[in-house]
C-alpha cells in the first residue's frame, strides 16, 4: 500500500462561508496531518493523532505551510495556450484574429500531442488539479488531452468544442460530424479513470441549431456528462445570437430549446444576463462560471456575483485561458476581488479559497470526491507558502490573523505561493 503522512496546517471548507465571521464555515489545523493512502484521504487531524495510527508511514513535514485541497479550474481551454496575451481585441475580433487560427493548428494530432503535457503542467505548477476543458474542434485534441491526463491520473473533464458555422474551415465541424466525435469520444473515455466528458457547444455564434440540437441529444443520452458552453459575454455577441436566432426569447433560450440546462451545465461568463435568463438558470440548477482576468482582459465586463446568488444560481470562479491571462487560481481570485469591488463588493478571502476549492468541486458536482481534505476523499492537495517572496515576508509581519494570511496569498500569491501539488497521493511540483 502506497502511504504517507503530510503535516502542515490544514485547511478545509465545510460550506460556502456566510461573511467573514463565518469561522464555523472552514476546519483549520494548526499542526495537522492527512494521511494519504492509495490515492486517498485516509485520515485527517492533529499530526499525533494521524501518526498514531500510521506510526510507520513517512512523514512529509510542509510545515509552516498550508495544506488545501487542489484548486478547481471549471473553465479553461487546452488549445489557447500560446493565445495568452494577444493584443488590441474584443471578443469577437479576438477570436477569428488569434483565437481560431491557433485551435487550427490542432488538426494535427503530433501537435495536440506535444502540447497537451505542457498545458497539464502549467495547471499542476499552479496548484490545478483538476480542470473543465475546452479542447479544440478535432477530436484528436481530446484524445491527446485526455491520455496524457490518464497518464498522471488527474481528475479531468474535457471535450472536443462543436462549432459548425460562423469560424474558418479548419475548425469547423457539422452538425453530425460534432455528434459522432462527441458520442466516440465519451464511449472511450467517459468514467474512464479518473476522466470525464463534457460535451461542448463552443456558443451560439458558431453553432447552428441543428448542431445545439445535436448536443442537446447527447446531452440526453448521456446525463452524466457535463455540458459547457458560453453565454452573454459581450454586447456584440448577444447582439450576433439575436440576428442567428430571430424566435429564440433571448440568448439562453437557445441553449434552453435544445435541452441543454441543468445542474451540469457549466455557463462560461454570464456578464450580461436578462431577467429572464438569470431566472431559468437558477431554476435550472445550470452553473455561472465567472473569468476575472478574461472579462477584463478582453474588456467584457463585470460579473454580478451577489445579484445571481441573491437569485439563487450557484456560481463557479475560472482562468478562461486564454482570454484569461493567468493560470493561478490565486492571480484569478485577486482580479475577482478588484472585478467585484467594482460592483462595490467585497471578496472575503474565506469565500474566495471555499471557490477555488468547494465552491468550484460544487458546481462539478464532485464534492464526495474532491475540494476538501475529508476522509475518504482523493488525494489532490496544493501546498500554500505565504512567504514565498521578499515582498509577501515583508507583508507576513503585519499579518496577524488567519484571514490575513489568506488574503496576502489570494492578493500577493499567484504561482510563487505553490510550493508543492499533490495529485492522487503524490507529489508532482
Ligand atoms: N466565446 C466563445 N468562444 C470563446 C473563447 O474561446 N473564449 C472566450 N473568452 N469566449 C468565448
Ligand atoms: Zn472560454
Amino acid at each position: 500500500m502506497a502511504e504517507r503522512l503530510l503535516r502542515g496546517r490544514l485547511l478545509s471548507f465545510r460550506r460556502k462561508p456566510a461573511g467573514p465571521e463565518d469561522t464555523g464555515a472552514f476546519d483549520y489545523t494548526e499542526d495537522g496531518a492527512l494521511l494519504l493512502q492509495d490515492g486517498r484521504i485516509a485520515a485527517r487531524g492533529d499530526f499525533a493523532e494521524v501518526q498514531a495510527k500510521a506510526p510507520e508511514a513517512p512523514v512529509t513535514d510542509h510545515r509552516p505551510h498550508l495544506i488545501l485541497p487542489g484548486f478547481i479550474d471549471p473553465h479553461i481551454h487546452f488549445p489557447q495556450l500560446q493565445v495568452v496575451a494577444s493584443w488590441g481585441a474584443e471578443l469577437l475580433d479576438w477570436l477569428e484574429n488569434y483565437t481560431f487560427p491557433a485551435e487550427a493548428a490542432y488538426a494535427d494530432p503530433a501537435h495536440a500531442r506535444a502540447m497537451a503535457d505542457p498545458f497539464l503542467d502549467r495547471l499542476l505548477e499552479h496548484g490545478t488539479t483538476t480542470a473543465a476543458v475546452y479542447c479544440s474542434s478535432h477530436a484528436c485534441s481530446a484524445e491527446a488531452l485526455f491520455s496524457a491526463a490518464e497518464r498522471r491520473r488527474m481528475r479531468l473533464i474535457a471535450g472536443k468544442v462543436m462549432m459548425d458555422r460562423n469560424c474558418p474551415e479548419g475548425v469547423r465541424d457539422t452538425a453530425q460530424a460534432s455528434y459522432d466525435d462527441s458520442e466516440a469520444l465519451i464511449g472511450r473515455w467517459h468514467g474512464r479513470g479518473r476522466l470525464g466528458y463534457a460535451i461542448s457547444p463552443r456558443f451560439s455564434v458558431t453553432s447552428t441549431a441543428a448542431q445545439l440540437a445535436a448536443a442537446g441529444a447527447l446531452a440526453s443520452e448521456h446525463p452524466d456528462c457535463h455540458r459547457q458552453t458560453h453565454i452573454s459575454e459581450n454586447h456584440a455577441e448577444i447582439a450576433a445570437v439575436k440576428r442567428l436566432f430571430p424566435d429564440a426569447r433571448d440568448y439562453l433560450d437557445t441553449y434552453e430549446r435544445a435541452g441543454l440546462l441543468g445542474p451540469e451545465m457549466l455557463l462560461g461568463h454570464c456578464l450580461h444576463l436578462e431577467t429572464r435568463e438569470i431566472a431559468r438558470i437558477a431554476e435550472t440548477g445550470s452553473r455561472a462560471v465567472f473569468c476575472p482576468t478574461s472579462n477584463l482582459f478582453l474588456g467584457s465586463g463585470l460579473f454580478d456575483r451577489a445579484g445571481l446568488e441573491r437569485a439563487g444560481v450557484v456560481t463557479a470562479v475560472a482562468t478562461d485561458i486564454g482570454g484569461g491571462t493567468s493560470w493561478s487560481m490565486l492571480d484569478t481570485l485577486a482580479e475577482g476581488y478588484k472585478a467585484l469591488a467594482l460592483r462595490g463588493e467585497r471578496l472575503h478571502p474565506f469565500e474566495a479559497f471555499h471557490w477555488a476549492t468547494r465552491g468550484n468541486a460544487e458546481a462539478l458536482g464532485l464534492t464526495d470526491r474532491i475540494g476538501t481534505l475529508d476522509e475518504g476523499t482523493e488525494a489532490d492537495l496544493v501546498v500554500l507558502d505565504p512567504f514565498a517572496t521578499p515582498a509577501m515576508r515583508l507583508r507576513m509581519d503585519r499579518a496577524e490573523t488567519l484571514a490575513e494570511e489568506l488574503f496576502v496569498l489570494q492578493i500577493m500569491g499567484g504561482r510563487d505561493a505553490v510550493a508543492a501539488t499533490y495529485v492522487d497521493g503524490t507529489v508532482v511540483t
